[in-house]
């Protein structure tokens, strides 16, 4: 049971990891297929929709992340003790995490910031693939 629960929130960390990076994709997808997609105004209104919602909450779920991630770590260390890609995954989530509060707040952040905010992103899915492996 315990084994099962640990996965569950293993699982809930990739599941907002996927929807932190929509924030990406939906607007890659707009700016690409947008003028096709407008051809459908009411698949459109719905497609605007879901990448407003994607959008406004991505620091939301960036945010939540941490719950998730400190549930998974809490009960895989009691179940299995300590796990080095977990931990660099952990790492790496933390720090990107950091970056998106910086980000967040500053005036001025620039293009590095976001290339950077970006980089890790691909960063992170790596590492999560090497844990999950
Ligand atoms: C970004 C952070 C992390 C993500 C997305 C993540 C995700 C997952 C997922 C989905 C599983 C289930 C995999 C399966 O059953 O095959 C898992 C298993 C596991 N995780 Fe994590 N995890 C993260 C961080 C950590 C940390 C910090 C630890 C440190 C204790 C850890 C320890 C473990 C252990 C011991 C297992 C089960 C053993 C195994 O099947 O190899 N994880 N993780
Ligand atoms: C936890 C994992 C996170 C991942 C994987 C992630 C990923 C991304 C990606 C891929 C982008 C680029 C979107 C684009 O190209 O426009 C982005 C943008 C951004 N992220 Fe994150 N992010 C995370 C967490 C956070 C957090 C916690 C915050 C702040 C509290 C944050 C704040 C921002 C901001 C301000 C932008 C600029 C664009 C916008 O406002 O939508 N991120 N993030």
């Amino acid at each position: 049971m315990q084994q099962e629960i640990g996965e569950f929130f293993g699982v809930l960390i990739i599941v907002l990891y996927v929807l932190t990076v929509l924030n990406f994709l939906v607007k890659w997808i707009n700016k690409k297929y947008g003028p096709s997609m407008k051809t459908n105004e009411k698949g459109y209104a719905l497609y605007k929709g879901f990448m407003r919602f994607i959008i406004k909450n991505h620091k939301l779920f960036g945010l939540l992340t941490i719950i998730f991630l400190l549930t998974h770590f809490f009960i895989q260390f009691n179940t299995y003790g300590i796990s080095i890609t977990g931990l660099v995954a952990a790492g790496i989530l933390i720090l990107q995490i950091l970056l998106g509060i910086y980000g967040a707040k500053a005036k001025k952040k620039g293009k590095t910031w976001l290339i950077i905010h970006r980089s890790i992103a691909v960063i992170l899915f790596i590492t999560i693939l090497i844990h999950l492996i």
